[in-house]
């Protein structure tokens, strides 16, 4: 069955980039010059997705603006002769059909997820998380997908972190299918040392079958108090198994400081307008460490 459907969550705190997120959504932090929203958008896109709703909250209808027309500003560049900058700004209006709704408290990730059931109905849908940015050849939404084609089980997108860090993500129980296919089998949500399954963790992405709103129904507060995805992702991979993708792009985690920063020399490293001044500064910088 073919995706159509895709889920973006930007209703969360932010709180490990404060103080930029006291009164801007992390999810608009910028990426040289398109906030991280706008990649995630255009990935769903470039993916066959054609319905999206983002989840936002109190604070965060700037997400909004950004995707709306804005004729004041359309007027001015068209008057001032910058046709490709106001052709630029009138496409992020058609990317897509995108929707909103506000999740009144953050009440965690799962909880983000099930306030789409309505919109949802009864198909699958990706879940591309808000904060997430995943910049590659292929659009990880779409390997996603190709797979829950194939399988028809819920999918993961997948990635190796260092053992060391695993405990700040989730761990999954895997048994390799063949190259960057996996099959999940458990997970756990910010393991402790002792729980730790393997090095591979959900980065970001997963394709989700519709029953999964019956399942997050009855998942309790997990880790952090929080209504976890994970744990219900868990219950779904015991009941029925999940597949992981080990997806090719590059994944930018613009949640925390350094991703952010990362996101911003990478992307800007390969800008066709500031790429190679960028480089040459960064050369002079590199030889000053
Ligand atoms: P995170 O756990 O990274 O977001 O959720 P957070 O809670 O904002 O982070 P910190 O720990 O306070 O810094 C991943 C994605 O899920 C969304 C976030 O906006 C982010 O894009 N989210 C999280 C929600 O939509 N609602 C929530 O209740 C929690």
């Amino acid at each position: 069955m073919k995706i159509r459907k895709a889920v973006i969550p930007a209703a969360g705190l932010g709180t490990r980039v404060l103080p930029a997120s006291k009164a801007m959504p992390k999810e608009m932090l910028p990426i040289v010059d398109k906030p991280a929203i706008q990649y995630i958008v255009e990935e769903a896109v470039a993916s066959g997705i054609e319905d999206i709703l983002i989840i936002t909250s109190r604070g965060k209808t700037t997400v909004e603006d950004h995707f709306d027309r804005n004729p004041e500003l359309e007027e001015k560049l068209l008057s001032s002769g910058r046709q490709a900058v106001y052709e630029q700004m009138v496409n992020i209006s058609s990317l897509a059909n995108i929707e909103y709704i506000r999740q009144k408290q953050a009440k965690g990730l799962g909880h983000a997820v099930y306030c789409a059931k309505t919109f949802v109905g009864d198909e699958p849908f990706a879940v591309l998380y808000g904060d997430d940015v995943i910049i590659g050849e292929t659009p990880a939404c779409r390997e996603l997908c190709e797979a829950y084609e194939q399988f028809g089980l819920g999918i993961a997108g997948i990635k190796k972190v260092p053992l060391e860090l695993i405990g700040k993500y989730c761990s999954l129980k895997v048994q390799e299918l063949s190259s960057h296919l996996f099959r999940v089998f458990d997970m756990v949500e910010k393991p402790r040392p002792e729980q730790v399954f393997s090095p591979y963790a959900i980065l970001g992405r997963c394709v989700l079958p519709p029953k999964i709103f019956s399942i997050l129904e009855e998942t309790s507060p997990g880790a952090g108090g929080e209504i976890q995805l994970t744990d219900a992702m868990r219950s779904l991979a015991a009941e029925e198994t999940m597949i992981g993708v080990e997806y090719s792009g590059t994944r930018y985690d613009m949640g925390n400081k350094l991703g952010i920063l990362q996101a911003i020399v990478e992307v800007g490293l390969q800008h066709p307008e500031v790429g190679e001044p960028f480089r040459e500064y960064l050369k002079g910088v590199a030889q000053s460490l």
